[in-house]
């Protein structure tokens, strides 16, 4: 890992939206950035209707402005396309660009994303206000990325959607025979004999077409990476130089595989907005952070120059890219992070890879949607704890640089696969409470809370670096994915592979002949029956524990019992399982185990595994990652608590410059970030024995 520019800095900032404020701001804004160390912002996001306020007429003489302003200020900028908004005047002009609902209802203007990205129109006025801005800007001395669009991840039922979605499926399928074979169209009398015949998956009667609603979600996935991919063509001919990125948006309602995408960007860049409001707040950050820097193994590698990282053989990289100064979004009110919190999420970022810790947004909207949308500068003004927050964050970004030269490097691997999530969400299934993010982060939970840390991983990836692969609720699996995760426990890896895992395959049709049908010989296992629970529902298991959401018959062909189901139909069968596997063990669980129990069976997965927690002394509620490389080691410790704790470590505390002998005293929801001297072992110990008893309550 190195940093993204030769300045050696962190990126700081965020999204600054000039055209919502007069030009005297402008100047308070370029003053108090200074203050507060920023050196990035991102401009023109939804700037559209201001830089193109008519058909082909353009008034950029502001951007210009404000462009020499930043620059004058030393404050570099990610310059946007403001696609994901188009002018009024554009949804007049093409009332087929607007983008039709699966009921078939047309949306109006008046908000932002009101487009559809199949539309010629759409992707002809997208290019055309692209081309214009790199013709103009794409040598300013203040640009130093373009951000293309903002949050890709739209869908739409038109005409131009449909005949795009035949034109893809043509491509992907061949013939109508794959097709129906595909999607089991005999099923309900759904066989197709003509392409014509074909649709998006409208709103109908009863349950829709599994297949058609998976492939529908990979269409637009790679609808909207053409979209993406046709910008930034656009913008890379005018400036080779300059990198090129688009802003993720994290949820299983998207319809994109940003896995997949992360071939096509310079950086990988993620918006992250934590919906808990308690710890899980920090355990949702350290994962939308760990997928992110797994994205980023798919980059495409670039090396810095001055401007920037430019196309050479280099480490991939990521960046964080919009996060809230001061709120959590909950269901129906948003939450005030508490003081040091903020910083908290921006530093778990950094720790795990990212190139610097941005926000969405510069300074608090008078009016708009998001008028109450948190800010560094908020309503009140700069003499704020907000701001003040935001100042001691840029000093300590400041202070950090040098852990850019150090990597995260972890010996888990916990696969995620963006299309089992949609299809774990499709009508028909045997539960509603199915969620694959939630499983991710159930399983990521539980190693957070053992202190392990971890790699998202997609199907395929490499794993020879990893002695655990955990594969929680990855429901689809072809041939190669089975022989990817085969490969690895032939090679002596360990596998815990939890309930519904490997059941279909990638068009959503079960493999027959007892669940999982993709792992059930590495498992030991066959598994006859499901039975979910209900939302209030709980089972008792062998052990102390509880298991939620999902519980099964299993029999046991080779594996023995870890836990057994306590009462009930499953009473005295087999919940979670261990099967020798050469040198490894496959671990199966039929239910989700409550937080605790769940922590307990990873930590004695892990040990099996012979592994190591980051920072074996580390109080309960710190969190502890490590970067490292050839130039030292950084050890990030975040202190979750509401009082001040001790940790056993020696080096240099960088956020105050100040020796670390032995011990570290963190302040209450305080961080110290240390250079370890002398630097750790890795965090592998010998394999233990496998004890072949219960593990212990
Ligand atoms: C997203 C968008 C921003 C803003 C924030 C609000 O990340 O990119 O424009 O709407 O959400 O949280």
């Amino acid at each position: 890992m190195v940093g993204m520019w030769d300045d050696g800095r962190l990126c700081y900032g965020g999204d600054y939206n000039p055209e919502q404020w007069p030009a005297a701001t402008w100047r308070e804004d370029v003053a108090l950035m200074r203050r507060a160390r920023v050196n990035l912002v991102t401009v023109g996001v939804f700037a559209w209707s201001r830089l193109e306020p008519a058909p082909g007429r353009y008034d950029l003489g502001w951007l210009d402005e404000v462009l020499d302003l930043l620059h004058d200020g030393g404050i570099r900028v990610a310059l946007a396309t403001p696609t994901a908004s188009p002018p009024p005047w554009f949804s007049l002009a093409h009332p087929d660009a607007l983008p039709v609902t699966a009921d078939g209802v047309r949306l109006h203007h008046g908000s932002r994303d009101t487009y559809c990205a199949a539309a010629p129109a759409y992707r002809a006025a997208a290019r055309s206000i692209a081309a214009t801005l790199a013709a103009r800007y794409a040598h300013h001395p203040a640009v130093a990325l373009w951000h293309v669009h903002n949050e890709y991840g739209t869908t739409c039922h038109c005409p131009h959607a449909e005949a795009a979605f035949r034109r893809w499926l043509v491509e992907h399928h061949g013939d109508l025979d794959t097709l129906n074979a595909a999607w089991a169209t005999s099923f309900w009398s759904q066989h197709y004999t003509d392409w014509a015949y074909v649709s998006t998956p409208r709103a109908t009667q009863y349950l829709g077409n599994p297949g058609q609603l998976l492939d529908f979600r990979r269409f637009w996935s790679d609808t909207l990476l053409a979209a993406y991919v046709e910008q930034r063509d656009l913008l890379t001919a005018a400036n080779p130089a300059l990198p090129v990125t688009t802003n993720y948006v994290l949820g299983d309602w998207v319809p994109v595989d940003h896995a997949r995408w992360a071939a096509e960007v310079d950086l990988v860049a993620v918006d992250h907005y934590p919906s808990a409001v308690d710890g899980g707040a920090e355990e949702q950050t350290a994962l939308a952070a760990d997928l992110a820097r797994g994205w980023a193994r798919h980059g495409r590698r670039r090396a810095t120059t001055r401007r920037g990282p430019a196309p050479v053989d280099g480490p991939a990289t990521w960046l964080l890219m919009e996060s809230a100064a001061s709120q959590i979004h909950t269901t129906g009110r948003s939450h005030t992070k508490e003081p040091g919190r903020m910083a908290r999420h921006s530093l778990s970022h950094v720790a795990r890879g990212s190139q610097g810790a941005m926000f969405f947004q510069w300074r608090a909207p008078a009016g708009g949607a998001e008028r109450f949308h948190s800010a560094l500068v908020p309503h009140t003004g700069p003499d704020t704890r907000v701001f003040r927050e935001a100042v001691r964050l840029g000093e300590h970004l400041d202070r950090l640089a040098e852990v850019t030269a150090g990597e995260v490097t972890a010996s888990v691997a916990l696969a995620f696969d963006a299309a089992s999530g949609w299809a774990l969400r499709h009508p028909g299934m045997p539960s509603t409470l199915l969620d694959g993010h939630a499983e991710l982060a159930a399983a990521h939970r539980a190693l957070w809370r053992a202190g392990y840390g971890c790699d998202v991983v997609v199907p395929g990836d490499p794993l020879d670096r990893y002695r655990l692969l955990v594969l929680p609720a990855v429901y689809l699996a072809d041939d190669a994915t089975a022989g990817w995760v085969r490969a690895h426990v032939e090679a002596g890896g360990h596998l815990l592979v939890s309930y519904l895992s490997g059941v279909a395959d990638p068009y959503g049709r079960v493999h027959l002949g007892g669940y999982p049908g993709a792992y059930r010989d590495l498992l030991g296992l066959r598994v006859e029956e499901f039975h979910p629970l209900a939302a209030d529902e709980q089972v008792l298991l062998s052990g102390g524990g509880t298991g939620q959401i999902w519980s099964e018959t299993v029999h046991l062909c080779g594996a023995e019992p870890v836990y057994t189901y306590v009462g009930g139909v499953l009473d005295g069968r087999p919940a979670v399982t261990r099967h020798r596997t050469g040198d490894g063990t496959a671990w199966y669980l039929s239910t989700r185990p409550d937080d605790r129990t769940y922590r307990r069976l990873l930590t004695e997965v892990a040990r099996t595994a012979g592994l190591a927690p980051v920072c074996p002394d580390a109080p309960p509620g710190v969190e502890a990652v490590r970067r490292a490389g050839e130039q030292g080691s950084w050890l990030f410790l975040l202190n979750h608590t509401d009082r001040p704790q001790r940790v056993p470590v020696t080096g240099v505390d960088l956020l105050i410059d100040t020796p670390a002998d032995g011990t570290v005293v963190l302040p209450a929801g305080g961080v110290a970030v240390i250079r370890e001297e002398p630097a750790p072992t890795a965090s592998v110990t010998a394999t233990p024995p496998m004890t072949g008893r219960p593990l212990p309550a």
